[in-house]
């Protein structure tokens, strides 16, 4: 059976992905088979039935994405994810939780520090393979990650487009969508961030279909959220 779509609109709690207002802010909920939180940070609840996690925007991006004007599709239920920059895994997390089970995410991280925290919430999400890996050599883990139907990017660096589109050809199948965090104040005085993000956008727009970036403000200032996905290849 079809697992049921991840809605936008989250005001109901029968999917894996919930939406309140608690003191006048937006607060999401991933429906989790995590049996305590990822950290103390986190709230926990139960309800219909199941946990739940705080999915805070000032403590993911993608969250924060997903409470702004034009909240963009989350993850669905049984999607493969290539997660590049997955740090100790919070955000890699809640995406685990909205693939649920049957889904996978493929989890880069260079830093050993933050692998080392990010191998123990693969302890708790099992649907998450964490990677020990550059970036800048996807040929590394080509033999180890199959066509994925999301790559999602929260790496600020320079050549951040660069390496998004190397993904997007090497592991993306058609139809598939790039999510991609743009730090546009990582990139020199010379340029302002508009320019900046026009540049990218142009680059981006050779391979993908890409949509309006979202600024991520005010939990992230100097930051813009895209979704793009990849075109049927012209006959
Ligand atoms: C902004 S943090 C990611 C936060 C994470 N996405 C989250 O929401 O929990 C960026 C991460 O990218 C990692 N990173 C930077 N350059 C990288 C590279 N070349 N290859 C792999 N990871 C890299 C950093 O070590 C850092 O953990």
């Amino acid at each position: 059976m079809e697992a049921p779509a991840v809605r936008n609109s989250l005001e109901d709690w029968s999917g894996p992905l919930a939406r309140e207002t608690l003191g006048g802010r937006p607060t999401l909920w991933t429906r989790t088979s995590a049996r305590s939180p990822l950290s103390p940070r986190e709230r926990f609840r139960f309800r219909n039935g199941c946990s739940w996690r705080s999915f805070e925007p000032a403590r993911s991006k993608l969250a924060a994405a997903l409470v702004g004007k034009a909240p963009p599709r989350p993850p669905q239920p049984n999607d493969m994810v290539l997660y590049l920059g997955a740090a100790t895994g919070t955000t890699a997390s809640h995406i685990a939780d909205l693939v649920g089970p049957r889904g996978i995410v493929y989890a880069v991280e260079k830093s050993p520090r933050a692998f080392a925290q990010l191998l123990g919430t693969a302890t708790l999400w099992p649907n998450i393979v964490p990677l020990l890996k550059d970036v800048r050599e996807s040929g590394s883990y080509l033999g180890w990650v199959p066509p994925v139907d999301i790559i999602y990017m929260d790496i600020p660096q320079p050549d951040q487009v660069r390496i998004a589109t190397e993904h997007v050809t090497r592991f993306l199948r058609t139809g598939g969508r790039l999510m991609m965090v743009l730090k546009l104040a990582s990139l020199g005085r010379e340029r302002s961030a508009q320019e900046h993000l026009h540049q990218c956008l142009a680059e981006l727009q050779r391979t993908l279909r890409v949509g309006e970036p979202s600024p991520l403000d005010p939990y992230y200032r100097r930051h813009a959220f895209i979704v793009a996905e990849l075109r049927e290849p012209q006959p």
